[in-house]
């Protein structure tokens, strides 16, 4: 199976593309490398890609037509679509909100029109967020939940993703598949999130931010367990055989809600440092607590998480430490 992983060089691409490549895929890598957070990183993650039998990678914008369609020119045996490739960061769309649209939405509909003009596409699975729950106060997050009240345009963006995809379903019989991701950490992390900020911040010496003066919670969900789930949804395209469009969206999380001070607790104890706090308000489009119901993934392909942060916390310190030779 040849499959096309968009942002292959970033943090769950990357961890996906590795997990595809060790099972004999033919992985299609295109990724824009752009300098969002430092390049170096995508490169670092793709260079380990590269050294894999099975890796080809394209250089490209998903939103690019053009380039996107000699992509698909090149490789006519696709079958399988993960588009990963976003404008992340919740806090960065109140700051650049025209690079979310081009890459969540215009970019997407480019990845939409590629699977619908390919007669051998099987599924098409996609990358959501759990911000698209916005102020919802309901817990746990459940994808049976209302959400249309999203407080971020990352958010918006994230949900207008699953609509178009289920429009694309319905019209075009394209099985499509998207992922609420839930706070993913873990080993080649991205330098925007939490526990690559603290330690950071920790072994520089810094005081690191805390936000809502540290009341949050967050399911926090390792980078192993979030691949174990994008490739058993890959595996599992919903049947074509109800009337119904083929499409489908799930919560993929680790089912626990963690107080955010005990996740800076096990990123100080892994580093033997106790942290200087700043502690701030709640930020504008920021939530308080987040926590997935993942019973319909569970059913489905046997989605288990298996790592608690007491496990997974370490883990990343150590890739941390090695990556940055400290
Ligand atoms: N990490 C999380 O906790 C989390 C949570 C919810 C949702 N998500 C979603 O999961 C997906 C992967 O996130 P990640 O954490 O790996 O982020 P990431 O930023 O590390 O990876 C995204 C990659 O896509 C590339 N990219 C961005 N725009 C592009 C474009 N227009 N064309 C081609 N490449 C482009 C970037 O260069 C980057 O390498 C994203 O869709 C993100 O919105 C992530």
């Amino acid at each position: 199976m040849s499959v096309l992983v968009t942002g292959a060089a970033g943090f769950i691409g990357f961890h996906t593309s590795l997990r595809l490549l060790a099972r004999g895929e033919t992985v299609i890598g295109v990724d824009s490398l752009n300098a969002y957070y430092d390049p170096a990183l995508k490169r670092a993650r793709l260079a380990q890609l590269l050294d894999r039998p099975g890796f080809v990678f394209h250089q490209a914008d998903i939103a690019d037509r053009a380039a996107m369609a000699e992509v698909a020119k090149a490789h006519p045996d696709i079958t399988g679509y993960i588009n990963l490739a976003a404008q992340a960061g919740v806090r960065h769309s109140l700051k650049a909100p025209h690079d979310y649209t081009h890459s969540n939405i215009e970019g997407h509909l480019v990845m939409l029109e590629l699977a619908r003009a390919n007669d051998k596409c099987r599924h098409f699975v996609y990358a959501s967020s759990s911000s698209v729950y916005g102020a919802n106060t309901k817990l746990p997050f459940s994808v049976e939940d209302r959400v249309d009240h999203p407080i971020s345009l990352y958010a918006a963006t994230k949900r207008a993703g699953e609509l178009m995809s289920h429009c694309y379903s319905h019209l075009y019989r394209i099985p499509t598949t998207g992922l609420r991701f839930f706070t993913v950490y873990g080993p080649w992390g991205r330098p925007d999130m939490a526990a690559y900020l603290f330690a950071k911040a920790i072994l520089e010496g810094r005081p690191i931010t805390v936000f809502n003066h540290g009341d949050m919670r967050r399911d926090f969900t390792f980078v192993d367990d979030i691949v174990a789930g994008v490739v058993g949804v890959l595996d599992n395209p919903m049947a074509d055989d109800s009337g119904a469009p083929p499409a489908r969206v799930y919560n993929i999380g680790n089912h626990r809600s963690e107080k955010l001070m005990d996740f800076i607790g096990l990123v100080e104890q892994s580093l033997g440092i106790k942290a200087q706090y700043q502690f701030e308000p709640m930020q504008p489009g920021d939530v308080k607590e987040t926590y997935a119901d993942i019973s319909a993934i569970q059913r489905d392909v046997g989605f288990a998480p298996t790592t608690p942060i007491s496990v997974g916390v370490p883990k990343f310190i150590e890739w941390f430490k090695q990556y940055h030779r400290v």
